[in-house]
């Protein structure tokens, strides 16, 4: 699919999340120290949006039972979350953010 717009860049806030649709595809998109992430938005433990729950030291914490993953990498930081969180390329254009599916 290549390159897909997900947001507006000024709808982003530093160290926060935001939940869009890409395509039928619910993505997370995070602005940390002024760089773009973007992971899938669902946990993988049950199902939660990641966007309904919050961002400390560069993981996203779930909103149900408090699993984290780091925003960088996917990778589960601790019980109960143990499967590994999609993350996909992302850029900005102006004002358009861009992800990467594939
Ligand atoms: Fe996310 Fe359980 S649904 S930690």
């Amino acid at each position: 699919m290549g390159w897909l717009r997900a947001a507006s860049f000024s709808d982003l806030k530093e160290g926060g999340v935001v939940g869009v649709d890409v395509a039928g595809t619910p993505v997370a998109l995070y602005l940390l120290d002024g760089a773009l992430y973007a992971t899938h938005n669902i946990c993988t433990h049950q199902f939660a949006f990641l966007s309904d729950g919050y961002v400390e030291d560069g993981c996203v914490e779930c909103p149900l039972h408090q699993g984290q993953f780091d925003i960088r990498t996917g990778e589960a930081k601790c019980a109960p979350v143990t499967g590994r969180l999609a993350t996909y390329a992302v850029k900005r254009a102006g004002d358009d953010v861009f992800v990467d599916l594939e």
